[in-house]
């Protein structure tokens, strides 16, 4: 007889490995033959911690998404050719457990080309060094090394049964990345280069459907998806082919030197409602949490170590309200129309102005949409019988074509304002003790010593490798005073692309530079006083992310490519020396970095005395103690200058909050009718570009001392450092008559009711103002009962509860709450 023990194994061993299919038909994306709704949302598992994943995951499964995209980082997992990484935060394999645990699906865009304001791309900086090779064109050598790792990733998600297929989580699978952008660019190669990844990709038999995003001309049976702020006009090229969106920017990424990018949860909500009122089926948000670009991972050049992005999930992984609750609401509301919208028979009826009806109709039933895309005027329109006023710029969802379920220009969720609090504890933290030492310079790179030489400047890519974000070029010059460039005057002029440039001539600092404005190269031109003998040229150059976007971005110039001159004046005319072509000694990395100064072992080499301040090159240290509780972690690095942190070793990412936002162009409300675009609303106006760096959690001991190293390049005060606590400070609603208004203050209890008032109030959270009626009951009191002292409270929000408001005028009632958390 077989027993129990042996059957049960066996059962669970084949239930596991029991193999869903996704398919897909014209209409939407199918799994085990149901065409399915399917909302996704990335989430980049390098941008976060491993301990952060569950709990991302879960919110975004509560925030009523059905999948989880992520990217795959080459460089990230190659650092060097043939040498793997997929440690720590690298563990894709566990991020894509924790999804599959979640009851989530995932599609895995391999890439591996990623774009995404990540380090060149996502390619390693070895691959550009490697003979022969051109990128993402019809190029044997790039092909080879990109099948090798796309080949990598397949195998290692079916040996561990992810792939839908094989019963696990993963139901698409993306290769390349809007080849489509580039494409002309590269004439017929770029053709012939997009038919061997779509073979290429076919043959690696994954068993889920491959999407190529931003792809018209993609070749079956790859999916071309649609990627933008707005994808409703969007059309695929096939009419097998389901309309798919995989990249809907929730917001912006920042550089530094710009100012804070958000984008309005009511334009978010129309941009998805737009596009489900159009056909769509699958849309996925870029990002959903944005995360942090730890360490020397952001592109670029010069994107921030914050990747923010202003998504329904915050930096930290905390709620941002109100667009992840807006969003909620939205996607249980389409969710529960999946049936009609994946088999409804679509009429449109055209009001003018465009202002539409769309119905999705079935025997079943019927769902609509009234969509006004008319920026400025609101629409009362006549359908089916009955009078709907249609907000400019909003989409209403009727599920039964009858009730308004949702209005996108109607937020009922409530706004929370995050603040940052000392140490997460009441009293006011103690500064903090520094030791210091400086980067050793004299006796190497000031005088010239380097690890290598050539008669060239070149790339930095080249010499660097993208061991270090620092590469010395150094040369001696020899001037007489017969010289004809020797003259009263004189000048050093570098034609940079370094990120970010310093000079030094004859040990002397004489000056530091980097691109502004958006441009990526600049002229260093300042005087010197040259002395007749040899004169002994130091620059460092330093990179802030490579390039990650555009046709042959991997070309770019990064480092010092000169020329390099001396310039002399001789009476009126300008002579010129070009070093260019002199012998050029190259170090890369600094002394510091190589000696790990940043790791916790404490070291003699640090002093206690004289800390200094405003010093460049300078390597700062001090030990704290964990921030109390477990809100997320901050350090505040205000007043330093631009460089490296690190907590207990772990790099946190480049600072720079000496880098200020431009001064004009910011707004604390922002209109949200009308086209979207990245500049459109902005905050942060002439502030640090990034003050506050996040410490994750896990980084820290929670009992004992931690370290802080920093290392810094252009010279800053650290006098000011402390670590703070992100939190809830106080909630706002804003919620319309016969909703339910739900406050939380993140699992801490409502301690005061700040405002309250139902009927016309106006201002916006924060000075909210009761408007010309209100209603009969006292609205403070009656949400003082229900709700302070407790971590969450909902309330029907109608005359019932609040007293009749007869508003002239015929506004929509609605009740205004500021609290206090
Ligand atoms: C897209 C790209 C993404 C990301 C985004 C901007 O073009 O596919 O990877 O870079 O732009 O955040």
């Amino acid at each position: 007889m077989i027993s129990l023990k042996t059957i049960l194994p066996l059962f669970f061993m084949f239930s596991c490995v029991y193999a869903t299919i996704v398919s897909h038909d014209g209409r939407a994306i199918t799994i085990d033959g149901q065409r399915r709704v399917l909302l996704s949302g990335s989430i980049h598992y390098p941008r976060s911690t491993p301990e952060m994943w569950p709990d991302l995951i879960k919110k975004s499964k509560e925030g009523g998404l059905d999948a989880i995209e992520t990217y795959v980082f080459w460089n990230a997992h190659e650092p060097a050719h043939r040498q793997y990484d997929f440690s720590g935060n690298l563990d894709l394999i566990r991020f894509l457990k924790t999804v599959r645990d979640e009851g989530l699906y995932a599609v895995l865009r391999i890439g591996p080309y990623v774009c995404a304001e990540w380090n060149y791309g996502g390619f390693p900086v070895w691959l550009h060094n490697m003979p022969g090779v051109e990128f993402r064109t019809a190029n044997t050598a790039f092909m080879n090394e990109m099948q090798n790792f796309t080949t990598l990733i397949v195998d290692m998600a079916k040996q561990e049964n992810l792939f839908a297929s094989q019963g696990g989580p993963i139901i698409l699978a993306q290769i390349e990345n809007e080849y489509g952008n580039v494409i002309q660019s590269y004439g017929a190669a770029g053709k012939a280069y997009i038919d061997w990844c779509a073979n290429m990709a076919n043959s690696l038999d994954v068993g889920v459907p491959w999407i190529m995003c931003q792809q018209d001309d993609a070749p079956q049976p790859m999916l071309n998806t649609c990627n933008g702020f707005y994808c409703d006009n969007f059309e695929p090229n096939n009419p097998n082919t389901p309309k798919m969106w995989t990249e809907n920017w929730t917001g912006w990424f920042k550089n530094w030197g710009s100012k804070d990018p958000y984008r309005t949860a009511e334009d978010l909500a129309f941009a998805v409602a737009r596009f489900f009122q159009r056909g769509g089926t699958f849309q996925n948000y870029y990002m959903y949490h944005g995360g942090t670009n730890f360490g020397r991972t952001s592109g670029g050049p010069y994107i921030t170590t914050t990747y923010d992005y202003n998504a329904p999930l915050d930096e930290f992984g905390q709620l941002n309200q109100p667009k992840y609750g807006h969003l909620k609401q939205l996607h249980d509301v389409l969710h529960s129309m999946e049936k009609t919208l994946t088999h409804g028979n679509i009429t449109t009826v055209d009001f003018d102005n465009s202002v539409t009806a769309t119905i999705y109709a079935t025997e079943e039933g019927s769902s609509c949409f009234l969509g006004n895309a008319n920026s400025s005027s609101d629409a009362t329109i006549n359908f089916q019988g009955t009078e709907y006023t249609v907000p400019a710029w909003s989409v209403t969802v009727l599920p039964d074509c009858k009730t308004e379920a949702y209005n996108t220009a109607k937020v009922n969720t409530q706004t929370s304002v995050m603040v940052k609090r000392p140490n997460g504890a009441e009293e006011e933290p103690s500064s903090l003790e520094w030791s210091w030492r400086p980067e050793i310079m004299d006796g190497a790179v000031l005088r010239g010593k380097g690890d290598s030489a050539m008669n060239q400047l070149f790339d930095q890519k080249n010499v660097a490798n993208d061991e270090s974000d620092y590469l010395w070029y150094m040369t001696k010059v020899h001037l007489k005073e017969s010289d004809p460039v020797w003259s009263k005057n004189m000048t050093i002029r570098i034609n940079s692309t370094a990120h970010v440039l310093h000079v030094f001539v004859n040990g002397e600092h004489i000056g530091s530079q980097w691109a502004k404005d958006g441009k990526y190269t600049y002229m260093f031109e300042q005087n010197v006083k040259y002395k007749p003998g040899v004169n002994q040229i130091s620059l460092l150059s330093t990179t802030v992310g490579f390039a990650n976007y555009g046709a042959f971005f991997e070309t770019g110039a990064a480092g010092i490519t000169g020329p390099v001159e001396i310039v002399g004046w001789n009476g009126d005319e300008t002579v010129v020396k070009n070093l260019s072509g002199h012998k050029w000694s190259y170090k890369t990395g600094l002394d510091g970095f190589q000696d790990q100064l940043f790791s916790s072992e404490t070291s003699s080499k640090w002093s206690e005395e004289s800390v200094p301040f405003n010093r460049m090159m300078t390597w700062y240290k001090t030990t704290f103690k964990a921030p109390l509780g477990t809100e997320p972690v901050v350090v505040d690095l205000l007043g330093l200058g631009k460089g490296t942190a690190w907590i207990n070793g772990n790099n946190i990412g480049r600072y720079w909050p000496s880098f200020l936002a431009g001064e004009d162009g910011c707004s604390a409300v922002c209109d949200y009718r009308g086209s979207y675009g990245s500049e459109k609303c902005q905050t942060n106006c002439g502030q640090p570009t990034q003050r506050w760096y996040h410490v994750p959690r896990s980084f820290l001991n929670s009992e004992g001392d931690n370290t802080l190293v920093l290392f810094e390049e252009i010279g800053g005060n650290p006098s000011l450092v402390n670590f703070q606590t992100v939190t809830v400070g106080s909630i706002c609603a804003n919620a319309y008559e016969k909703n339910t208004l739900e406050l939380s203050c993140n699992g801490k209890p409502i301690s005061a009711i700040k405002f309250a008032s139902f009927g016309n109030p106006g201002g916006v959270c924060g000075s909210f103002e009761k408007g010309t009626c209100e209603g009969s009951n006292d609205a403070e009191a009656i949400l003082a009962k229900e709700c302070v002292g407790k971590e969450k409270c909902s309330i029907d929000v109608s005359a019932d509860i609040f007293g009749a408001a007869d508003c002239d005028g015929g506004f929509a009632r609605k009740l205004a709450v500021e609290a206090v958390c």
